[in-house]
């Protein structure tokens, strides 16, 4: 998980990342502090996201962003993001495998 952060961050810093296989989210970073790139939580008290249904994980972004939901870290997190970041992120998660639960 460290190695995959390090490299995306060294993916980031030279450009947008175009055309990759399934590209990351542009945005991917910051919530991967915390969900993991993967959707697999890296601090106490995040979920998992990884394999979620996407409607929910949709719904539940726009809940953030409108307030509907009010957790301040990820309504921090979240900030005013567009339709189409959202929808790519959830995406992203609703599509990985979730993975054998570890210690982070
Ligand atoms: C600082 C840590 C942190 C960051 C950064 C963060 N999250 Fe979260 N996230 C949480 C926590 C904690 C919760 C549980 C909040 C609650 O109680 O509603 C959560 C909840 C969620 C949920 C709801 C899951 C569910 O089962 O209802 C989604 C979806 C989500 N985050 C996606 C994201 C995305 C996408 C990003 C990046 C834009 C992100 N998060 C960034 C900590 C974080």
């Amino acid at each position: 998980m460290r190695m995959a952060l390090a490299t995306m961050v060294a993916l980031a810093a030279a450009g947008p990342v175009s055309a990759a296989a399934s590209a990351k989210p542009a945005r991917l970073g910051l919530c991967a502090a915390c969900h993991g790139e993967t959707g697999m939580a890296q601090i106490p008290g995040a979920p998992n996201l990884a394999g979620q249904k996407l409607d929910y994980l949709r719904e539940a972004l726009k809940q953030y962003r409108d307030g509907r939901r009010n957790a301040p870290l990820m309504r921090a997190a979240i900030g005013p993001i567009s339709d189409a970041d959202l929808d790519e992120l959830a995406r992203w998660y609703s599509a990985q495998a979730p993975q054998q639960q570890g210690t982070p």
